[in-house]
């Protein structure tokens, strides 16, 4: 098969010690597979910043454009909080998104039994537990216009726009009942239409083209609610659609369903065959950088993600899936989803454990 071009952003704070296991595990899978992957490796973020003033330099863009995939860690941390909005990490990222078009991002949380007591929730409300949240990623207040801080009765004013369009809707939804239509079928709108017009909006898209999905049990539901309720009884969910907002800040509460945000992959989707962004759900983990602490699980998840999605190469991914599911079973933890009885492994030693297991897999088939 033609080699996979992949552009492979480290960005900042844990960003490297993750994306080298990370590296590690894909390139066993090549060999494994047969899989030729090219990882060129560029600038983003912090990183980016203190290199050439700029987070997501026109030399990344390029090579994000022309590759088959982007493999990215994580940006940000205290260093570059206070300077200007455009230059700063999160800018960078935001604007990957943007370039890429990828209005579709998929944040799985299933519960492993092995780490049903690594979370701070009862171990008989997690059991079970496997439900996707389908963000959108590319409009909402992330992006609306106008926006700014200004002066009004010289008073400052700051300000954001929610803002939705109806084809916007109508895309995101599309992907999440396809979504839900390969799992069980049930798919769960959540928005703000008893307060926000774009909720409204948003809704009433939703259900219209519910219509062309008559297989689809779709339900809605108000996001305090369903804040709510992803702690109550989370395993009433099966797929959520909701805005960029509103699936930001669900997503980083599902992940303590599964014991830590070190746990949650996620993948970034624009137009078919176009590159992908595959990267953790958590940020740059400034207060555990640098000390080898990290959990580097969900950026090998979200390596397996494109494997799938990008790829369709449904055998290596769930190979490397295999391997996580065998590290944890075997009781190698890291410190964020640590329990008594285990054993305590740094960032470097649970990728090494991932490959061990993913060669044992290999060489038994
Ligand atoms: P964070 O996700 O970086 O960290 C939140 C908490 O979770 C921290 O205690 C951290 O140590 C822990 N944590 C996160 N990932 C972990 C991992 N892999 N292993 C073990 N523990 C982990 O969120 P934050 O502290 O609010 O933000 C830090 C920086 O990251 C900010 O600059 C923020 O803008 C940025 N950020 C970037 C992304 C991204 O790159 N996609 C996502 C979220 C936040
Ligand atoms: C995420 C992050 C980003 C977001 C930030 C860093 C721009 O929190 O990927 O979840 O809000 O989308
Ligand atoms: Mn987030």
């Amino acid at each position: 098969s033609s080699t996979k071009r992949l552009a492979v952003l480290e960005g900042d704070g844990i960003g490297p010690e993750i994306m080298s296991v990370t590296l590690s595990v894909l390139e066993e899978v090549s060999r494994h597979f047969q899989i030729p992957f090219k990882f060129e490796k560029a600038l983003f973020g912090g990183a980016a910043i203190d290199e050439c003033g700029d987070p997501f330099p026109a030399q990344t863009q390029k090579l994000c454009l022309e590759s088959d995939a982007v493999l990215l860690a994580c940006i940000g941390g205290y260093k570059w909080d206070s300077l200007p909005r455009k230059q700063r990490p999160e800018t960078g990222l935001l604007g990957l998104r943007k370039s890429l078009q990828l209005f579709a991002n998929l944040r799985p949380a299933k519960v492993f039994d092995q780490l049903i007591d690594s979370s701070t929730l009862k171990p008989e409300v997690l059991k079970g537990v496997d439900l996707v949240v389908v963000r959108e990623l590319t409009g909402d207040v992330y992006f609306g216009e106008p926006k700014g801080i200004s002066l009004q009765n010289s008073k400052r004013i700051g300000y954001n726009n929610m803002i939705y369009s109806e084809d916007e809707v109508e895309r995101i939804g599309r992907v999440a009942f396809e979504v839900a239509r390969l799992r069980n079928r049930r798919l769960c709108s959540v928005d703000k239409s008893n307060v926000l017009d774009v909720s409204q909006l948003w809704r009433e898209v939703i259900v219209s083209l519910s219509k062309e999905y008559p297989d689809i049990e779709l339900s809605h539901m108000y996001v305090d609610n369903a804040a709510m309720q992803l702690v109550r009884n989370p395993r009433q969910f099966d797929t959520i659609v909701t805005g960029n907002l509103f699936g930001d800040i669900l997503s980083d509460e599902a992940s303590m369903l599964v014991g830590s945000l070190g746990m949650l992959p996620s993948a970034s989707l624009g137009k078919p065959n176009s590159p992908g962004v595959f990267e953790p759900v958590h940020g740059s983990a400034p207060d555990i950088a640098g000390q080898d602490k990290a959990n580097p699980l969900a950026c090998i998840l979200s390596a397996a993600m494109m494997l799938k999605y990008q790829f369709q190469l449904d055998e290596a991914s769930h190979a490397v899936e295999r391997a996580v599911y065998r590290v944890l079973e075997k009781g190698y933890r890291t410190s964020d989803i640590m329990s008594p009885g285990k054993t305590l492994v740094g960032c470097k030693e649970m990728g090494e454990q991932v490959l061990k297991q993913l060669q044992l897999i290999q060489s038994s088939e």
